[in-house]
């Protein structure tokens, strides 16, 4: 048979990436594909430039849609990123009967339903195991993998900028700063780097993450979303000192009222396997009714870590090529008239517990008046620590764990705290998950 024609958009690190692993492994692709895969037509930005892969096979031009509409070209690989130009060329690739394999997460988040819609429409397939995790086929293994259960929660860390950030930050005490530009410059930050360390990115996986996971639409716009520019060095420490780790996670979770989704700094046990995930590594723990808890650990970012699904989503195009479009594997792991309208949940309605960190004035009773605030709010102590004052400060922090507790109480108690005498300036708080089941 014939090799399958393949568009590229894009030749940045995972396009060039992606035309490298296609390349070195091409005859195992093939045997495993069926038929050979080649790069006919790719297009960038600019194209006299010094890349790290060959592209002397193919047709370049600086105009993507003259790739997608090349008549010759089967399956459109969009690796542009951003979500508008994007759009346009998935949606019009769409339109003139291919396939897509994107690696675009703002993209499926934002106009999945849409995509997905106009692609079940035109009989064609849209994969994107590439836009979350990276190399982890986590999107393959809840859609496939765990299609006999229902899923309970979900945890991930999966923004590997935030994850070398911290943890570069507790093991060399290095400022935020310093790492930041470091993950920028080995590429794994995006564009925009305030999406990583503002969470937005993380939200735009846990969107995708939890609709795959619960059959719901995907909705960004609810995601609760926080990041880890607020996480202090001091923070970082007292979390060790009480037995955990801060992580950014992504949280979907099932419950009675409805589906909760948020991104939020988080401390966790320092004895669960996702709290020693680190560096730019990601990893997405799924718990689930029949199979409990599984884990799913591996490289979040890079050229050819997010190549590998990229490529791996064109083989499973290419094997489907001469398949009934009827019986594909569905986009949101659901059948379209199968995806329900469970409500998610605001933040105020999570229950989660908490670690929080104020400055309390050294004086006899404040300690009193912030337990009894906690008390008449229903919230309950895990663990306290005080400091002994040090120097001639007048200012001693308090760090405490609650036990669980729905939010909107804790903003209630979190005020009243705030208000009083003996505490200066906000209190800090970190959400904590235990994720034992
Ligand atoms: N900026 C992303 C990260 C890249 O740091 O995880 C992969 O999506």
């Amino acid at each position: 048979m014939s090799p399958v024609k393949v568009g590229v958009l894009g030749l940045g690190t995972v396009g060039c990436g992606t035309l490298n692993v296609l390349l070195r492994n091409a005859d195992e692709i093939a045997r495993r594909a069926g038929r050979g895969i080649v790069v006919t037509h790719a297009s960038a930005r600019t194209l006299d430039k010094e890349r790290p892969c060959d592209t002397s096979t193919m047709r370049l031009t600086n105009q993507p849609m003259e790739v997608v509409n090349d008549p010759e070209v089967e399956i459109v690989v969009e690796l542009i990123g951003g979500t508008s130009l994007a759009r346009d060329l998935v949606l019009q690739a769409i339109n003139d009967g291919k396939h897509v394999v994107t690696a675009n997460k703002a993209l499926i988040a934002l106009h999945g339903n849409e995509i997905f819609n106009a692609a079940q429409q035109k009989g064609v397939m849209v994969a994107f195991e590439a836009a979350v995790a990276g190399g982890i086929p986590v999107i393959k293994a809840i859609r496939e993998g765990l299609s006999g259960n229902s899923i309970n929660w979900l945890a991930g860390i999966i923004n590997g900028t935030s994850n070398f950030i911290l943890t570069e930050m507790r093991d060399k005490g290095r400022d935020f700063d310093s790492v930041l530009a470091e993950a920028q410059e080995l590429g794994y930050a995006e564009a925009d780097p305030t999406f990583d360390v503002e969470g937005v990115d993380a939200a735009h996986k846990l969107t995708i993450l939890a609709s795959i996971a619960f059959g719901i639409p995907l909705q960004f716009e609810k995601v609760y979303t926080e990041g880890i520019s607020q996480i202090t060095a001091e923070d970082v420490a007292y979390a060790t000192e009480l037995g955990y780790r801060i992580k950014l996670l992504g949280i979907a979770k099932r419950t009675p009222e409805g589906i909760e989704q948020r991104v939020h700094p988080t401390l966790i046990p320092h004895r669960r396997l996702i709290a020693n995930v680190d560096g730019v590594m990601n990893s997405v723990l799924v718990n689930a009714d029949a199979v409990g808890s599984t884990l799913y650990y591996g490289a979040g970012a890079g050229a050819e870590p997010t190549a590998s699904a990229v490529v791996a989503d064109l083989v499973d195009v290419v094997r489907t090529l001469t398949t009934d479009p009827e019986n594909r594997v569905p986009h949101l792991a659901f059948q379209p008239d199968a995806i329900s309208e469970l409500p998610i949940l605001p933040i105020e309605q999570i229950t989660t517990a908490y670690y929080l960190r104020m400055m309390a004035l050294d004086k006899v009773g404040v300690l009193a008046q912030i337990a009894n605030i906690l008390s008449e709010c229903g919230i309950s102590i895990e663990a306290l620590i005080q400091k002994e004052i040090s120097g001639d400060a007048e200012k001693v922090p308090v760090v405490m764990l609650t036990h669980p507790v729905q939010e909107m109480q804790m903003n209630q108690a979190i005020e009243r705290i705030q208000a009083l005498e003996g505490i200066a300036g906000a209190v800090t708080r970190i959400r904590l998950e235990d994720l034992s089941n």
